[in-house]
């Protein structure tokens, strides 16, 4: 690994284009979902080695289950099936699972999975692994307004206050968005978390994306220069 790269603590991931890698291969959609999931291994494992703190996984979207009956419940079974298999991985890599996003609209067995596999991951600390399901950035907005009034009258509040109402309070925002599969948008993925996010997309499909374009990006984040509405140090 190049020494003068920069770290980013927190990376997220659009992770787009498992239909299109399956289609390319003649092979069903799930096909693909089945290999983008299977990829989560060696990304997490090489964002944990280089030192990130924090991942983030766009699994499923609010608007995906626009998606027919039949894929989702299959994207399910994969994502049960890889938890099952996986957790003892997460525990001895020090991986700590996090759900991004409403749980309850999910059959009682997969919320019970995912509860299972973060409750044993709970004291891993060498990296924290956001998946994000049944997530949108405006759905988490409208969840913390509403949770932000459970809490009783509120007058004002601030953008740090109100930060501490979403999905990922207590967690610093990405440093580098990665959208893979060559689209050029955010999909309703973090609105709030993005303000000022690097972001990279690749036309490279999601069960393509390995640890040489990680790290093509990571570089590609080294040269940015984030000023964040301020001006340029030297
Ligand atoms: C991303 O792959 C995974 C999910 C959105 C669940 P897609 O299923 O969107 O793959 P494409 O975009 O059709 O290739
Ligand atoms: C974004 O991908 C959502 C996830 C990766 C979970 P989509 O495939 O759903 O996005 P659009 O429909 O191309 O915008
Ligand atoms: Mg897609």
């Amino acid at each position: 690994m190049d020494t003068q790269m920069k770290i980013p603590q927190h990376v997220a991931f659009i992770m787009d284009g498992n239909g299109r890698w399956a289609k390319k291969r003649f092979l069903p959609r799930t096909l693909g979902h089945k290999a983008g999931t299977e990829n989560l291994r060696k990304i997490i494992t090489y964002a944990k080695d280089i030192g990130i703190s924090y991942v983030t996984f766009y699994a499923f979207s609010t608007e995906n289950w626009k998606r027919p009956a039949e894929e989702i419940s299959a994207l399910m079974d994969i994502l049960l099936t890889y938890l099952r298999a996986e957790t003892k991985n997460f525990v001895k890599e020090g991986a700590r699972l996090n759900i991004l996003g409403d749980l309850s609209d999910f059959a009682e067995e997969f919320q019970n999975e995912i509860n299972n596999s973060v409750q044993l991951t709970k004291n891993c600390d060498r990296i924290i692994v956001n998946i994000a399901l049944n997530y949108s950035g405006r759905s988490d907005i409208i969840h913390g307004i509403n949770e932000m009034l459970k809490n009783g009258t509120v007058e004002s509040i601030t953008e740090n206050d109100f930060s501490k109402y979403l999905y990922t309070k207590d967690m610093p925002e990405p440093d580098l968005l990665i959208r893979t599969s060559g689209e050029l948008r955010i999909s309703n993925f973090f609105l709030w978390q993005l303000a000022y996010s690097e972001l990279y997309f690749t036309d490279v499909l999601w069960p393509d994306f390995n640890e040489k374009e990680f790290e093509k990006a990571l570089k590609n984040f080294t040269q940015r220069d984030r000023r964040f509405g301020g001006l340029k140090d030297d």
